[in-house]
């Protein structure tokens, strides 16, 4: 038996933030990170709710990828001030900081349900609908997801204002997180119709949208569609997991701070090809692994060729390429700049076994070796 389920009510289109005005509850604590609050886009947020009559205080002591000594100066501050609820503001790691947050806290002190409102402020981890939050261990430098259906948020508030002053670098990066959920979503083990639709729909607004939102910060049509695509996407990989695209970038965010986003669209080309067994020297065949239908249909779908199999799947992990060249994010690790070919060599073993020890390689389409992390890991460096 499968079982679909949103338990996550989204409130979404304009004025959407007037939802806080009609919370129930009396007493919250909203958690975001600094720039949120410099920017004053908390006023945002405060305005609705003083409104509404309802009490808070303010937490932006956040910092990106949710780091577990962060997490726990809030749980400090959650029990100090006791709110009723959480109303995390931000992008993924000021969500993914308050699920924790709230866990954590509620697990200290048999608290009693707390209710928690997620508002993205990026168009990319879809953490207002999921039941994962990912941390960072900071001492071991290892990033790996919690997953459990009390993570979940019991609403979500989409308002496309909160991402217009999102820089180009992090629309790419967050943009292509989006795409990455759509995509591995599609073609996990656990895929269903339910998903797969949610995923479908995801990856055509970032085939129209994506590149849009990039070039014009100001273009609130493209804004609202990534929005939009980011939560969908967020839906589909919730119920249908994720695979090794994630569990790689994962490593690669807690050793060397790349962006989560933007890890997942240097790798997403190479998954594609490990995946489908199919790189840019194949011939076609008379059998494809199952995952290769699937890329393809996505092909299908972004527009691209779809001449035979072989073809659409080069189509795809050339667009994906294409993408990277257009939004200026670096196909290889050496064309960052930052970091040692001697760091990177020296990390790849260890990164390896965390990747397969991740939640999200058990739903890939293809199991992985640790061979074959070690090499996807080696190709990245300078292919
Ligand atoms: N829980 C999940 O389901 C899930 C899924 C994917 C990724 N993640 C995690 O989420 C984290 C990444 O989240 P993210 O990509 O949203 O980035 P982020 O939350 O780390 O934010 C990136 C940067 O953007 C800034 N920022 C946020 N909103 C802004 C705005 N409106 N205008 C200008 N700047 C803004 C932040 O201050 C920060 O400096 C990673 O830790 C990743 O592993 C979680
Ligand atoms: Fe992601």
């Amino acid at each position: 038996m499968k079982t679909f389920e949103m338990k996550t009510v989204i409130h979404f289109g304009d004025n959407a933030l007037e939802r806080l005005e009609h919370i129930p509850y009396k007493r919250v604590l909203v958690i975001t990170d600094p720039f949120v609050v410099q920017s004053r886009m908390v006023d945002l947020i405060t305005a609705p709710l003083a409104r509404g009559g309802i009490e808070y205080q303010v937490f932006c002591d956040v910092v990106p990828d949710a780091p577990v000594d962060k997490i726990a100066v809030g749980v400090k501050k959650f029990l100090e001030y006791q709110p009723e609820a959480i109303v995390a503001v931000g992008g993924g790691s000021a969500i993914d900081s308050s699920k924790a947050i709230r866990e954590f806290a509620m697990n200290i002190n048999n608290y009693g349900k707390v209710g928690l409102i997620a508002i993205p402020t990026t168009s990319g981890t879809g953490s207002e609908v999921t039941s994962f939050a990912v941390v960072n261990d900071t001492e071991a430098k290892v990033k790996y997801p919690l997953v459990s259906d009390s993570l979940t948020a019991d609403e979500a508030i989409l308002d496309a204002e909160l991402v217009k002053s999102v820089p180009p670098a992090i629309t790419a990066d967050t943009g292509m997180d989006v795409f990455t959920h759509a995509l591995e979503s599609y073609v996990s083990t656990d895929h269903n119709e339910f998903s797969s639709a949610l995923s479908e729909k995801a990856i055509e607004i970032c085939g129209v949208f994506l590149l849009r939102a990039y070039l014009d910060g100001n273009d609130m049509h493209a804004r609202q569609k990534m929005h939009v695509a980011s939560c969908l996407a967020g839906l589909a990989f919730n119920a249908a997991g994720l695979g090794i695209t994630h569990s790689m970038a994962h490593q690669l965010g807690a050793m060397f701070h790349i962006p989560h986003g933007r890890a997942n669209a240097m790798l997403l080309p190479h998954i594609v090809e490990f995946n489908s067994d199919i790189n840019k020297h194949s011939k076609s065949q008379k059998e494809y692994l199952p995952s290769v239908k699937r890329y393809s249909n996505i092909s299908h779908i972004l527009g691209l060729s779809n001449y035979n199999k072989v073809m659409s799947v080069r189509s795809l992990v050339n667009w994906i390429q294409f993408m990277q060249k257009e939004m200026n994010i670096p196909l290889t690790i050496q064309e960052i700049g930052t970091i040692t070919p001697d760091a990177y060599f020296a990390a790849i073993d260890k990164m390896a076994d965390a990747a397969l020890a991740d939640a999200c390689t058990a739903t890939n389409p293809r199991v992985p070796s640790k061979e074959d992390i070690i090499k996807i890991y080696t190709k990245l460096w300078s292919f």
